[in-house]
């Protein structure tokens, strides 16, 4: 089987990993992939982001499968587009990413369907929105209602915070059409989770669960980032709470999106907070898999992840099922110098060699050039281990990451360490 990869972080180069490990896949194609995909096994980078030109390339190779990694491309109808041309792809229609496309579509969604998420309301005039500010008061949480890469929510803690960035997205216009729409929600105060699921519109697969670190710097102080490091399982999603997050949360998303019209395909990523009494929210939808929670996720993953996505593209997930080690493991990104504002690019990358078959670099921003391999991007390396403990995962990632040097690397030294402290 030939299979076709969109995208290019680290989430798409574990993807690929994992999936040349199935002895029914013969070759991978990663558009655009990065150097880290293209030392893989099988697999090939072609340079190809256009959505037309994507579709050609797959009916010219005879491409069995194409996994969507990336939200923008779904929310550009990818999926639309390769349906028309009877392609075999795994990701949500365009209508369906409004889930994460749009927040104001996905929190109307929400409310509808009773799913339980923080009070909120939308707004499209700055003077209506200071003056909200000013009757709710601070903490509070601004949003952006399109894509932003992560960058479109500011969780205000005084009202200074809150006002100035009302003026950036609806009067500065920082964020372009996606900030024209704003949404203003309640501070929720707990821990984070991330749950995703696998859906073929009909059947639902949960895949192990996991927690991300969002801002830069220890302690969870410092900027949002697309994520510094993540880890798998987390402890705080008991049995209880995992049919708990089933019942309310992803079942009635499934249901409510097929009353809808809209029959979700494709991975379904709940961002939930859990407060202090195991009440749940939902902070977001994403219509991907999260990066990095991908790396630490199948890194644990026994089975055959192409089979199960194969079926699922074609309606026929019933019958799968998801096997994982019985271990954790984790992942610790290392960032560019200035990421997330400014990340700096080519920086050659040493020490990118790991010989033990409980860790492994993932690759994310990172390219080939004269046979040396630079820094491309904002985040760089996803630096992956798995121990019988998570504590015995990150000192084996910690480890490995002595080993690997570029200038101005940034990374974080606290991963997984609040589920230890649990
Ligand atoms: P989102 O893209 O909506 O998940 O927001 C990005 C990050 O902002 C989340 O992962 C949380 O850390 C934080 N956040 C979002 N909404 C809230 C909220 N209502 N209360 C507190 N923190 C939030
Ligand atoms: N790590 C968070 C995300 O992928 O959105």
């Amino acid at each position: 089987m030939n299979v076709l990869i969109i995208g290019s972080g680290g989430r798409e180069h574990a993807l690929a990993w994992k999936i040349s490990q199935s002895p029914l896949v013969k070759k991978i194609y990663v558009a655009p992939g990065n150097a880290g995909t293209a030392l893989e096994n099988l697999v090939e980078n072609i340079d190809i982001t256009d959505i037309d030109l994507l579709s050609q390339f797959a009916i010219e190779k005879k491409i069995d499968l194409t996994i969507v990694g990336p939200e923008v491309p779904l929310s550009k109808g990818i999926v639309n587009k390769f349906r028309d041309n009877n392609l075999n792809i795994f990701g949500p229609t365009r209508e369906a990413a409004q889930l994460e496309s749009s927040k104001d579509f996905s929190k109307f969604f929400m409310k509808k369907h009773g799913i339980p998420t923080a009070e909120y309301k939308t707004f499209t005039d700055a003077k209506s929105a200071h003056n909200y500010i000013a009757k709710k008061g601070s903490p509070i949480v601004i949003k952006a209602d399109g894509l932003a890469a992560g960058k479109g929510v500011v969780v205000a803690m005084n009202d200074e915070e809150a006002h100035n960035a009302i003026d950036l997205m609806l009067s500065d216009n920082q964020f372009g059409d996606a900030g024209a729409r704003i949404i203003i929600e309640e501070f929720l105060q707990g821990e984070e989770v991330s749950f995703i699921v696998i859906c073929d519109g009909e059947s639902v697969l949960p895949l192990a669960t996991s927690q991300d670190h969002k801002r830069l710097l220890d302690n969870d102080i410092g900027p949002n980032t697309g994520g510094m490091g993540a880890y798998s399982p987390a402890p705080i999603v008991s049995d209880v709470m995992h049919e708990k997050i089933m019942t309310q949360v992803i079942n009635p998303t499934i249901d409510g999106m097929k009353a809808e019209g809209i029959k979700f395909t494709g991975f379904l990523y709940a961002g939930l907070m859990i407060d202090a009494e195991d009440n749940i929210k939902t902070l977001e939808f994403n219509c991907r898999m999260g990066d990095p929670e991908t790396q630490p996720i199948l890194f644990r993953l026994k089975s055959d992840l192409f089979k199960i996505l194969f079926d699922a593209a074609k309606g026929d997930l019933k019958n799968n099922t998801a096997e994982w080690e019985n271990n954790s493991s984790i992942t610790v990104v290392m960032a560019a110098k200035n990421y997330p504002n400014e990340p700096r690019l080519n920086d050659e990358i040493h020490g990118l060699s790991s010989k033990n078959k409980d860790t492994y670099i993932f690759h994310a921003g990172t390219k080939l050039t004269n046979n040396k391999i630079v820094t491309a991007g904002g985040r760089v390396l996803g630096i992956t281990a798995r121990g019988q403990t998570l504590n015995e995962a990150k000192n084996q990632a910690y480890r490995l990451i002595d080993n690997i040097r570029f200038d101005g690397a940034q990374f974080r030294n606290d991963i997984g360490k609040k589920a230890l402290n649990n």
